[in-house]
């Protein structure tokens, strides 16, 4: 194994997931695409995000990637059952952290914050008859929040007004316990904190999907804290515009490249 990790999202959203595979990985070369010219996943047909996912992780296998995370719960919902049929390296897919929020509820109602394609899902509906057991399950999808993310728009009053928007009818309902069922709003905890109050448990799944990858692979991997570190990112939309938001979201300045015309 080479060690390349490839790791996709619609967006900018899943560089908060790339922030834990750094953890789990000091050393690996890792390489990030976002499909920025397709984004938003939330609300395209299936069809289109798995061929999407299907383009993009061809990319990434040209580039020696030999382990995929798809870190984008939309896309996984979408793909991740094809591209496994496709492709025989690692693929680590995301979803909503429901097990977890179960366990944590005291009021036993829980929120979740995800995309229309994520909440409408087969998987997730299967996720819920897996795991909601007796709590309340009450689901919010949240429109124009990944788009506030996506101009690196993390804390102004419009941002703030549309998580008002969304998380109130969860608390109206009882829920204690909120899931960010999108990589996106990893990056509007701190506002979602504001506006929830610090006695609603914001529940996330970055960490865990680093987790998993590491299960995954680590037999395969040689040694996980040698060698050179490099982070390599891509974009289907403007190179210049993802490499001043992706910088400001990235723990170190970030030089995005375009993706070959072919994977566009
Ligand atoms: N970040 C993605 C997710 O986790 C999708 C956002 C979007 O493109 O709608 O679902």
């Amino acid at each position: 194994m080479s060690g390349v990790i490839g790791v996709f999202d619609s967006g900018v959203g899943g560089l908060s997931v790339l922030h834990h595979i750094r953890l789990q990985f000091p050393n690996a070369r890792l390489i990030y695409v976002a499909d920025s010219a397709h984004v938003p996943y939330g609300g395209k047909p299936t069809h289109y995000i798995e061929r999407r996912a299907h383009t993009l992780t061809r990319f990434l296998i040209s580039q020696g990637t030999d382990a995929i995370v798809i870190a984008c719960n939309t896309a996984t919902a979408a793909a991740v059952a094809s591209l496994r049929e496709h492709f025989s390296i690692p693929i680590v897919g995301m979803e909503p952290a429901v097990k977890p929020a179960v366990t944590a509820t005291r009021s036993g109602v829980v929120g979740v914050l995800a995309t229309i394609g994520t909440l409408e899902s087969a998987r997730f509906a299967a996720l819920l008859d897996r795991y909601a057991g007796e709590v309340e399950i009450v689901t919010q999808s949240c429109p124009g929040l990944v788009e506030q993310v996506e101009q690196g728009d993390l804390d102004s009053l419009r941002t703030r007004k549309l998580i008002e928007r969304y998380t109130s009818p969860l608390l109206a309902r009882g829920a204690d316990t909120l899931i960010l069922g999108c990589t996106h709003y990893s990056f509007l905890t701190p506002l979602i904190r504001d506006v929830v109050g610090e006695h609603t448990a914001l529940v996330d799944t970055g960490a865990a999907v680093a987790r998993q990858l590491l299960r995954r692979i680590e037999a395969e991997l040689p040694d996980r804290t040698a060698g050179d570190a490099t982070a390599r990112f891509f974009t289907s939309g403007n190179a210049a515009l993802a490499t001043r938001i992706m910088s400001s979201l990235w723990d170190d300045s970030v030089v995005a490249q375009q993706l070959p015309q072919t994977y566009l």
